[in-house]
């Protein structure tokens, strides 16, 4: 077959992730493998594009990082070509220009004809102009957090679990020796996705996710149940986004110069003090933040991305542009490239793993 493009470029934007490099090795190796056809990496997501910083990518320079963390091309998770931060104006607020035609300018130079994208709902709206322009683009969708629409799955999500449930497990040490309640904060945006399944894999007793605004009294209720029936300690799994009941998100910055500013954190120290203040039990909190976006990507993760960047190939070989590869129902797909724009995929409050982890007794502060 011969392939509708000669030459691509790409790139991974938004926060890293586990298995970039995967998803990248996938591309790189299909591409000159399969069809003859060259690949250009570009640095720092579309940072990289605006300041014409790429370099081709041999079969040999993507050997031997399957197994590794981050991503070898660097990413960036302020860049909109459409918006770039230029500087600050006299009363300190950032400065954007569009950039568009400045990266059109550098594909067409390097005689790039389309561009895989690895990233998440900012990414994949950052090819619009691109698409515009004719330069065809195929997402591959990445988050830990996997709140992405479209995808019953996205690359990293399991590697965050585990490392989370890790961490989780070892806290238990300290909760029970010392019969203290320890509650863990992790990531995840506005979706409780993480928290959901590293709290069910590490026996979480209490789980609050963003989906269920928790009341407090309920969780010091739980937890004084639990101390009388003779379980001396708790571990309660937060997520990031999560409420109080009437009770607004934790900030822990805004940065204007990102297209998406506000970033959580917080809320697991937040809760911890009311606990410690409603019931007589010794509480600590730990945020653990982003470890769980770092090392090395478990085994699942890596077949997963292999999968999804040897999709994202095929995908142009055969034409097929402007898509997004996806996972639904355990087989890989593609859906519209710009159907998780501006969405996010919440936990369903009716989800089988809700169910189960109520029936094995988990308080969700409801
Ligand atoms: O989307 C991935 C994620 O790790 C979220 O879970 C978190 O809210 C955010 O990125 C943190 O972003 P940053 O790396 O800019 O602090």
């Amino acid at each position: 077959m011969t392939p509708a493009v000669k030459r691509i470029g790409v790139l991974t934007g938004g926060g890293d992730c586990p298995g970039l490099n995967a998803v990248i090795r996938a591309v790189v190796k299909t591409a000159i493998y399969n069809y003859g056809i060259e690949v250009i990496g570009i640095e720092d997501g579309y940072q990289g594009l605006v300041e014409n910083r790429m370099r081709p990518l041999s079969a040999l320079d993507v050997s031997g990082i399957l197994t590794i963390g981050g991503t070898i091309l660097g990413t960036s998770n302020k860049c909109d070509p459409k918006r770039v931060a230029v500087g600050f104006d006299e009363s300190g607020d950032p400065r954007f220009e569009d950039r568009t035609e400045q990266c059109i300018d550098h594909i067409r130079k390097r005689e790039i004809e389309a561009l895989v994208l690895i990233g998440g709902d900012g990414t994949m709206a950052g090819s619009e102009p691109f698409l515009n322009a004719g330069v065809p683009c195929v997402g591959v969708p990445k988050t830990i957090d996997n709140d992405l629409e479209g995808t019953d799955l996205t690359f990293g999500f399991m590697t965050a679990v585990n490392t989370a449930t890790d961490a989780i497990d070892r806290l238990h040490t300290t909760a029970m020796s010392h019969h203290r309640v320890m509650v863990v904060e992790v990531m995840g945006r506005n979706a409780g996705w993480i928290a959901l399944h590293a709290g069910v894999a590490s026996g979480s007793d209490v789980i609050l996710i963003p989906e269920i605004p928790y009341a407090l009294e309920s969780i010091c209720t739980f937890i004084h149940k639990r101390s009388r029936a003779g379980k001396r300690f708790s571990i309660a799994c937060i997520a990031e986004g999560a409420t109080p009941l009437g009770g607004a998100q934790v900030v822990s910055r805004i940065d204007p110069t990102s297209p998406d500013p506000i970033r959580l954190g917080g809320i697991g120290a937040r809760l911890a003090d009311d606990i410690e203040r409603c019931i007589d039990q010794e509480t600590r909190a730990t945020n653990l933040g982003h470890v769980i976006r770092g090392g090395s990507p478990i085994a699942a993760d890596r077949v997963l991305a292999t999968r999804f960047g040897h999709c994202a190939m095929q995908l142009l070989a055969k034409g097929s542009f402007n898509r997004l590869v996806a996972m639904q129902k355990g087989e890989i797909t593609d859906i519209d490239i710009f159907e998780t724009v501006g969405k996010q995929r919440k936990v369903p409050l009716d989800c089988d793993i809700m169910t189960a982890a109520r029936s094995v007794g988990t308080c969700f502060g409801d």
